[in-house]
């Protein structure tokens, strides 16, 4: 079977995102197992354009893993018809620009999310690529993580009977960077540099709320800054001007109640860094990254509210672990090979630039819940 080739521009590929989860556990590994192969067997391999503003990163990275070209010019990039795709992941801040012109370019695109600042912004670049018939697609890591399938799975066969609730953790201790690095880049503590958790957070929860529960109807959140100045890459002090922890309550068509709290202020006391709790009338289950165990109704425990006597049930014996069943590979990679076939053979992708207009639209309307202190609902929204 014959191969081809498909030229992606990424543009931020020497950051975090960039390199380690797009380059490396993707594209890379994409390549070494000999490209995409599409429905009829044929396979498609990538060939990237690293792009950034940093040439000796760039040359670093490049002569590092072999790779051919790169580039600090991202128009000459965009006016070359080898690149047929341009993804992005720069800081939020610089994103609209770069996504208007590689539109313009009539590029497909592929970008990690928030997709803008605003609604308005992220709106309009979904109204601007369906103008313009560019293929678009936009991350959705969390729905590919191994555990978040396996609850896919739990209610695909009707295991929870009707949901109810949904309650989630999400977060850790950042360190304030004095004594101890931060494990996180600066700009992610200014709001006027696109930080904020709720920014960051809310895109991921409007996408895994509205895939396995419902869209989400209206947000109540409760956003709070609560280490007020940090030290950032270069040992310098900073005010910290975004919210680092965020309290909300989602109300989701169908009537699911979620309520998921983001804090990059906690110290870990779970099994993983991130972990949902659905209670259903015929089952509970616990989920996290990988991990997945469930509770249903015929062995639920029946504890008794005595404050005199100690409890005797030992409650985490009494949860099943769900196996994978399954080779469950990164969620970025997968999602990667669903855009390339998307783009080469018209698969799907439901993971639209609309879909990343709703994720900013549930961020926007969570801030300024916090600000009004009340609870906002949300619009159906069309391109
Ligand atoms: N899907 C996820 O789970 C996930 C996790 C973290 C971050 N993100 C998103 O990924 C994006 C990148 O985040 P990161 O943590 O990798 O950040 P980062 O700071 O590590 O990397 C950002 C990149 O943007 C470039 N950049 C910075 N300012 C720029 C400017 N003004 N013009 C052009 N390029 C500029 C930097 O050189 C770097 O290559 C953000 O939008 C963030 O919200 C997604």
């Amino acid at each position: 079977m014959s191969t081809t080739t498909i030229g992606i521009i990424m543009n931020g590929v020497s950051g975090r995102m960039g390199y380690r989860q797009h380059l490396l556990r993707s594209i890379l590994a994409i390549r070494e197992q000999g490209g995409v192969e599409l429905s009829d067997g044929r396979r498609v391999q990538p060939e990237p354009m690293l792009v950034g503003r940093d040439e000796e990163k760039l040359q670093a990275l490049a002569t590092r893993h072999g790779l051919e070209h790169w580039t600090t010019h991202l128009d000459e990039a965009l006016a070359d018809p080898r690149w047929q795709i341009y993804a992005d992941f720069l800081v939020t801040k610089a994103r609209v620009p770069a996504i208007t012109k590689a539109i313009s370019a009539g590029k497909a695109i592929y970008t990690e999310k928030p997709t803008a600042e605003s609604f308005d912004d992220a709106l309009q670049l979904a109204r601007l690529a369906t103008a313009a018939g560019v293929k678009n697609g936009v991350v959705h890591d969390k729905l590919y993580l191994p555990g978040l399938r396996k609850l896919r799975r739990l209610i695909d066969s009707g295991f929870f009977g009707r949901i109810l609730s949904v309650r989630g953790e999400f977060g850790y201790w950042v360190f304030e960077g004095d004594w101890q690095p931060a494990q996180r880049p600066s700009w992610n503590y200014r709001a006027e540099d696109g930080g904020g958790i709720i920014v960051d957070m809310f895109p991921h929860w409007n996408y895994v709320l509205e895939n396995l529960f419902g869209r989400v109807r209206s947000v109540y959140a409760h956003a709070t800054t609560e280490i007020p100045e940090r030290v950032d890459e270069h040992g310098k002090r900073y005010t910290a001007t975004a919210d680092d922890a965020a309290y909300a309550i989602f109300e989701l068509d169908g009537g699911v109640t979620a309520q998921l709290n983001s804090a990059w202020t906690t110290r870990v006391n779970r099994d993983e860094l991130v972990e949902f709790q659905v209670d259903g009338t015929n089952g509970s289950a616990v989920v996290g990254l990988f991990g997945c165990k469930i509770q249903p109704r015929d062995a639920t425990p029946k504890p008794v509210w005595n404050p005199d006597v100690p409890d005797t049930i030992d409650y985490a014996s009494t949860w099943v672990d769900v196996p994978d069943n399954d080779a469950f590979e990164n969620g970025f990679k997968v999602q990667w090979e669903e855009f390339i076939r998307h783009v080469v053979e018209d698969g799907p992708n439901p993971y639209d630039f609309l879909a990343g207009a709703r994720g900013v639209l549930l961020a926007e309307r969570g801030l300024q819940s916090s600000r009004e202190g009340r609870r906002i609902d949300l619009p159906v929204v069309s391109v």
